[in-house]
Order: structure tokens, then sequence, then C-alpha cells
């Protein structure tokens, strides 16, 4: 009997391949989407198809980079530069990416990157068509890069069961309303049997466009289209419980939590970690926590803000500027505020390996998540899972996915700067009996609906799905 595969496909496999002294490195991805999906997919002959965030300078270096990655079960997307500049730092990054969280000022309704999106997601459709895919394959698109992937595949197979994430936010139908191709993107995830966000406002709003801006009528959450039934549903997104929780209780990762810790003489560690993101309110937690010195000057000399902030699409002018004005304001608070001593902010600008991660979590005393607009935020939920041995607080954005789910969190709205100020005053002073109340209330959530639940949940459902519409027929 056929045994059915898994294919996943996303615009990022969850490892990047980078050229080092002339040869070719494979290393983890980052960001929720990669980190979040790396860990399971490997089973069986399951395969996951995307970019190796690599342009080869040849046919041989496409060959390499494919035997490199076959035993992975990982099936590469090669593209040219043209077509990242139209299709990934163009429409996805500054068409969809600022509409998506609420930054339509940000949109550039640039023609081109729109004609390059539909080239490049017919791309992805015709390397899918050439895996010998069988009826019983259960495909699964992951996020905003391949909306109009579902209906590709569809056009494909008829009878294919077709499932789609979106890992970021999905907006009003108003705003959504804005970009001029509205209506081929809401149609293209129609091709997809199950269409999941991670917060039930992003099915409203996405039900609501398709009503709104196709006519469709609703039902529930089930609306019809191209004869079938198609379901829109929540699927908050889970981490690696245990991959974090097991290294927080390891020894090496205690030994080297402790060093950061008197690295630091033991102050109040305040931890943040994110992609170069304007949708992470960087800008804001920093002048929260300037604001935050100013108010409380005995604080000074006592605490220190580490922020990690991870490269991510410096090709892209609003990320540019971003990181430019993250420099310039780090270097202002330090001078201001430091001195021989202290320097109040520990910022790099770095991507790190799961286990530094997993240290600075365990050595941190607040972890501060400020975003403007996330999907989920799974940052957040991996600081929970370290914290079983320790203490620590988190401070968390209402505006994040995560701040729906998690029972527990400081929540603060992050455009009030006087709000976060005074939640680190909170935080700092906080009982350690309450901080492991707060904690071991989010941990419940983190450990119970972890990654692998979130798949095993998303597939039984995909089944469903699929014998309703057996019975339609
Ligand atoms: N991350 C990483 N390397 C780093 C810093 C972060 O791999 O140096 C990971 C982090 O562990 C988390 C992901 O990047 O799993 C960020 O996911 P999140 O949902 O918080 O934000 P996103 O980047 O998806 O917007
Ligand atoms: C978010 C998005 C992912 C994306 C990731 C990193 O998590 O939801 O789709 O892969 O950010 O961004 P990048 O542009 O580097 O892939």
């Amino acid at each position: 009997m056929y045994k059915k595969r898994t294919i996943i496909i996303s615009n990022r496999l969850p490892v990047r391949i980078e050229r080092k002294d002339g040869k070719l490195n494979i290393i983890p991805s980052e960001g929720g989407l990669a980190t979040g999906l790396g860990s399971i997919y490997k089973e069986d002959g399951n395969i996951w198809i995307g970019w190796p965030g690599f342009v080869p300078k040849n046919d041989k270096e496409k060959v390499q980079v494919i035997e490199q990655l076959k035993p992975l079960n990982l099936v590469p997307v090669f593209l040219t530069e043209e077509e990242l500049e139209g299709y990934y730092e163009g429409f996805s990054n500054e068409v969809l990416w600022p509409i998506f969280h609420y930054h339509p000022s940000y949109a550039v309704y640039e023609p081109s990157y729109w004609e390059m999106y539909e080239k490049v997601n017919q791309k992805f459709a015709d390397i899918f068509a050439e895996q010998n895919i069988n009826d019983a394959d259960e495909i699964w698109i992951h996020d905003y890069q391949l909306m109009l992937l579902p209906k590709l595949i569809r056009a494909l197979n008829y009878r294919l069961s077709i499932g789609y994430f979106q890992h970021i936010p999905f907006p009003p139908d108003e705003l959504f309303r804005s970009i001029p191709w509205r209506d081929e993107l809401l149609k293209g995830l129609l091709g997809a049997d199950l269409i999941a966000f991670h917060t039930y406002n992003d099915t409203q709003h996405f039900l609501n466009a398709c009503t709104h801006i196709l006519g469709i009528p609703i039902q529930n959450n089930c609306l019809r289209s191209g004869g079938r039934s198609v379901y829109v549903e929540v699927f908050p997104m889970g981490i690696d419980f245990e991959k974090f929780n097991n290294l927080s209780k390891s020894p090496e990762i205690k030994k080297r939590a402790k060093e950061i810790r008197t690295f630091y003489n033991n102050r109040k560690f305040i931890l943040s970690i994110d992609r170069l993101d304007y949708s992470k309110g960087i800008l804001e937690r920093l002048r929260a926590f300037e604001c935050f010195l100013k108010t409380y000057p005995e604080v000074r000399n006592e605490v220190v803000l580490y922020m990690l902030v991870v490269p991510s699409r410096d090709s892209v002018p609003k990320y540019k500027q971003l990181h430019d004005e993250i420099n310039r304001m780090v270097g202002q608070i330090n001078a201001v505020y430091g001195n021989n001593e202290w320097t109040p902010i520990s910022y790099f600008y770095n991507s790190y390996d799961v286990k530094e991660l997993s240290a600075l979590y365990v050595a941190a005393d607040i972890c501060l998540v400020t975003s403007l607009r996330d999907g989920m935020n799974l940052v957040c939920k991996e600081f929970i899972a370290s914290k079983e041995d320790q203490n620590g607080v988190l401070i968390l954005s209402e505006m994040a996915g995560a701040s729906k789910e998690l029972i527990g969190p400081l929540l603060i709205n992050p455009n009030s700067i006087e709000e976060i100020c005074e939640c680190l005053k909170k935080a700092i002073h906080m009982s350690p009996a309450e901080q492991r109340k707060r904690l071991d209330d989010s941990l419940e959530i983190v450990k119970k609906f972890n990654i692998r639940h979130w798949v095993r949940i998303f597939f039984k459902r995909l089944r469903e799905i699929k014998s309703i519409q057996q019975r339609e027929h």
C-alpha cells in the first residue's frame, strides 16, 4: 500500500547554504517558521521544498546544493537575484509584510513586484510538480510569500489535501483592501482545504475579506470555493518544548548562564531577542528603557538590557533605516546614562546558536517583548520553556499572538512608553512567589500545546475536512 507523504512548502528552508572559504556549508535558518517546524519534518519520506537562502554561481553549485540537501529530505528552489528583488524583497516584504503588520504607509505598490510574485509562486508549483506526487499525499504550504500556491497546486491535482498556515497576522479587511492585487491573493489561498492562522482575530479578518471583497457567503468558519468547502480555523503554533526545557536543565547551559550573569555583575538582566524588524517595536523598547532609567535613577547601575537583534532583510530600505536608528539610539542611551563601570544596553547584531539562546533565557530575569504586531512570537514561549528551574518575568505585548494564549505574562501596549516603563519596575520588584505562579501558568500551556501537538491537530483536522468533502460529493 502507498504510504502517504507530507510535503511542506515554504519560502525558506529550515537550513540555509552559506559560502565560506570556497566551501558550501549548511546552517540553520532563523525565524519562527524555520525553528518551529525544523525539528519535526524529517520523518518517513516527507519532503520540504523551499529556497536555500543562497544564489548559486553556476550549475555545478546548484547540483552540489541539491546533493547536499537530499539526505535531509530538502528540495531547493533556486531564485535569481532579480526574482529575489521582486518577489521576496519587493512583493513579500514591501507590500504584504507592511500591510499585514498594520503599517500601510510602508507599502510600495510596484506592479513589477506583483509580476515577479506570480512568476515565483509558479516556479514553486513547477518544482512541486516534479516530486512524483500521489493523490494521497498531504500538502502543507506556509506563509505569505506563497499565497498563490494553493490555487496553483489545486490546478495540478484536484484531489490533493492542501493546508495553508499563515505565520503572520491577517489584517482587517479594509486594510487588506488597499492591495491592488487583493482578489488574486484571496483566490490563491482558496485553493487550500484548510486555511489556518494563529489567532481568532486573524481568521475573522480573513473571512470578512472573502465576504466583503469577493462576495463569498460564509457559514460559521466555512466557505464554498471551486465546488469545495474550505475551512478557516485557529491553530496557535507551539514550540519544541522539550528541546528548550532539556537544554535549560543541562549542566553545560547552566554553567554558561552563570558565566553570563557573572559577566554582568549579577545585575537585573533584561533580555530581548528578535529579528531586525519594525514590527518588533525595537525603537519603542529603547525609548521605554530610556524612560525607565530617567524616571527611576535608583535602577541605574543595577540593570542591563541585553538586546540581541538578528540581521534580517537588510536589502529592504525600511530595514536599513531601522538598523541605523537602533545604532543611533543605543549609542545615545549608553553615552548619556553609562559610566566607567556600567553600560546600560548590551546590543548585539548577530545570530546565535540554540545553546547560547538557551543560556540567555536561563540567565534572564526579565524577557521583554514589545512587538507592535506579531503573528505569534515564539521567543516568549522559548523563554517560558527555559524557566522550569529558575524564576523570571515575561513582559509581553498584547499585539503578539502569544498574548491571546498565555496566562501569566505582564501584558503591555507597546505604544505606551509609560506602560512599558512601569511594567519594568513592577517586574524588577515582583516577589519570587508571584514570578513562580505566573511562570507555572504559562509553562503548562507552552508544554501542552507544543509543536508536535500543533502538527498533530492540524493534520487531524485536514483529514476530517477531506472526509467531509468526500461525503458532500
Ligand atoms: N532565533 C534564532 N537565532 C537567533 C535568534 C533567534 O534562531 O540568533 C530564533 C528564535 O529561537 C525563535 C525565532 O528565531 O525561534 C524567532 O521567532 P519569532 O516567532 O519570535 O519571530 P519571527 O522571527 O518569526 O518574526
Ligand atoms: C517570519 C515569517 C517567516 C520568515 C521569517 C524570517 O517568521 O513568518 O516566513 O521566514 O520571519 O524572515 P525571512 O525573510 O528571513 O525568511
